[in-house]
C-alpha cells in the first residue's frame, strides 16, 4: 500500500501543525517568492495605510502548501490589524457569519480559508456585507418578525481557495484583487529551506539545501517537512550536519526521486501509461483505479505534474506526456493516436467545473 500522507504531500497533517507555526514567516521580508503578489500588496498596503482606510478585500487562491494561509497572516501583520481566522466548512449558518462580522473592529481582517465551500445561504450574507458594510437580520418569528439592517465596522475580507474555479462569480466580483499563488522556484526554496534551518537550529550546507528545494515540489509546506525529515536522519545516520550526501541518503530511503516525486505520483502516471495508454483518461476513471478520491488527485497530485508538465488537461480527461514517460523509464505508447481517436465516442468526464481560468 502506498502511503498517500506521505512526506511529499502538500496537505498539512497533524505532525506538521506544531512545526508551522513556528516556521511560518511573521512579515513579508521573510516571505520568500511570489514577488510579483508581494509587489502588489507592498503597495495596496502602503496605499491604505497613507489614507487610514481598511484594505480592500482579498482573494487567494493555488495549489496547497504555497503560503496562502500565512500570506494572510503577515497582510494583518503589515496592516497592524487583528486576524479572525475561519473557513467555509466552518460557518454553517448565515446567522453564524453574521454574528462573526458583527464582532469585527474597525480595519480587522476576517479570512475565511476554503471560501469555495460556503453554502448559498452563507454568501448571500457576505455580499452586501462585503459591498455596503452591513447584514440583514431577521428578528423575532412569525408574523412579528421584521428585517433589520446592521451597520459593520469597515473590515478586510481575505479569502483562501485551492479552487478558484468552484468560487462563484457573484463572490469573485467583490473582492478588489485575486491572487494566482505559483509554485516556488529553486531559489526561492533554497531560501525557505534556509529560513527554516535557522529557525530549527538544524546545520545545513549548500548542497543539503539544494537537494532539499529542488525536491520539494515547488511547495514551501513540502520544502519545510523535508527538512523536518532530512534532519532526523541526519541526527540518528550521521553527525547532524545536513549535506548533501546525507539529503540524498535521507530522500532516497523516504523513495522521493530527484525531481521530487515520491510512489504515488509514479504510481498514478505508471498507470495512466499502462492501463489507459497515455489517456486521455477522466479523472473519475482514474481515481477509481488507483483508489484514490477524485479531489484529491485534483487539489494534491495533478497541479506540480501539470506544472512540470509530465500531464495535461483535455476536455476529454487528462493525457500523459513524453517526459513522464522518459522519466519512468516507459516507451511511449504507439497506440495513443487510436486511444485519442476511440475516446471521441465515449461520454466524456465531468471535469467541467474544475477547469481553472
Ligand atoms: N513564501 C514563503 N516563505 C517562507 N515560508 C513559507 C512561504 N509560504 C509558505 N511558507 C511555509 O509553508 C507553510 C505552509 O504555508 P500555508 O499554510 O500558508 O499554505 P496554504 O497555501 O495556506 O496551504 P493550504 O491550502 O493547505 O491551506 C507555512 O507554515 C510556512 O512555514
Ligand atoms: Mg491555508
Amino acid at each position: 500500500m502506498v502511503d498517500r500522507d506521505g512526506p511529499l504531500t502538500p496537505v498539512l497533517t497533524d505532525d506538521d501543525a506544531g512545526a508551522e507555526t513556528t516556521l511560518r514567516p511573521r512579515r513579508l521580508e521573510q516571505y520568500f517568492g511570489q514577488e510579483r503578489i508581494k509587489e502588489s500588496l507592498r503597495i495596496a498596503i502602503e496605499a491604505a495605510r497613507k489614507r487610514e482606510e481598511p484594505l480592500d478585500h482579498l482573494l487567494f487562491h493555488g495549489p496547497p502548501g504555497l503560503g496562502k494561509t500565512t500570506l494572510a497572516m503577515i497582510v494583518a501583520a503589515e496592516m497592524g490589524v487583528s486576524i479572525r481566522i475561519t473557513s467555509g466548512p466552518a460557518i454553517e449558518r448565515a446567522g453564524d457569519l453574521a454574528s462573526l462580522l458583527t464582532s469585527l473592529q474597525p480595519g480587522d481582517i476576517l479570512f475565511i480559508d476554503e471560501i469555495h465551500r460556503l453554502s448559498l445561504a452563507v454568501e448571500e450574507v457576505l455580499y452586501p456585507a462585503m459591498e455596503d458594510f452591513s447584514v440583514d437580520i431577521i428578528l423575532g418569528k412569525g408574523p412579528k418578525a421584521r428585517d433589520v439592517r446592521l451597520r459593520l465596522s469597515r473590515f478586510t475580507l481575505v479569502g483562501a481557495t485551492t479552487r478558484f474555479a468552484l468560487v462563484s462569480q457573484p463572490l469573485r466580483d467583490r473582492f478588489g484583487a485575486a491572487y494566482r499563488m505559483d509554485f516556488y522556484d529553486e531559489e526561492a526554496l533554497s531560501r525557505i529551506v534556509r529560513r527554516s534551518a535557522t529557525v530549527l537550529g538544524c546545520e545545513v550546507d549548500e548542497g543539503g539545501v539544494a537537494q532539499i528545494a529542488r525536491r520539494s515540489r515547488g511547495t514551501a509546506r513540502v520544502a519545510n517537512r523535508l527538512l523536518r525529515r532530512v534532519r532526523d536522519y541526519a541526527e540518528v545516520r550521521a553527525d547532524g550536519v545536513v549535506t548533501s550526501e546525507v539529503a540524498d541518503a535521507a530522500l532516497a530511503q523516504l523513495q522521493i526521486d530527484d525531481l521530487g516525486l515520491d510512489q504515488m505520483d509514479r504510481d498514478l502516471l505508471s498507470v495512466m501509461a499502462e492501463r489507459f495508454g497515455g489517456g486521455p483518461v477522466g479523472l473519475d476513471t482514474l481515481a477509481a483505479a488507483i483508489s484514490e478520491e477524485a479531489d484529491t488527485i485534483m487539489d494534491v497530485y495533478e497541479p506540480y505534474l501539470l506544472k512540470i508538465g509530465f500531464m495535461q488537461r483535455t476536455p476529454r480527461g487528462r493525457i500523459l506526456a513524453r517526459p513522464a514517460y522518459d522519466h519512468l523509464g516507459i516507451e511511449s505508447a504507439p497506440s495513443s493516436t487510436p486511444t485519442v481517436q476511440r475516446s471521441l465516442f465515449e461520454a466524456p468526464d465531468d471535469d467541467s467545473d474544475d477547469q481553472e481560468d
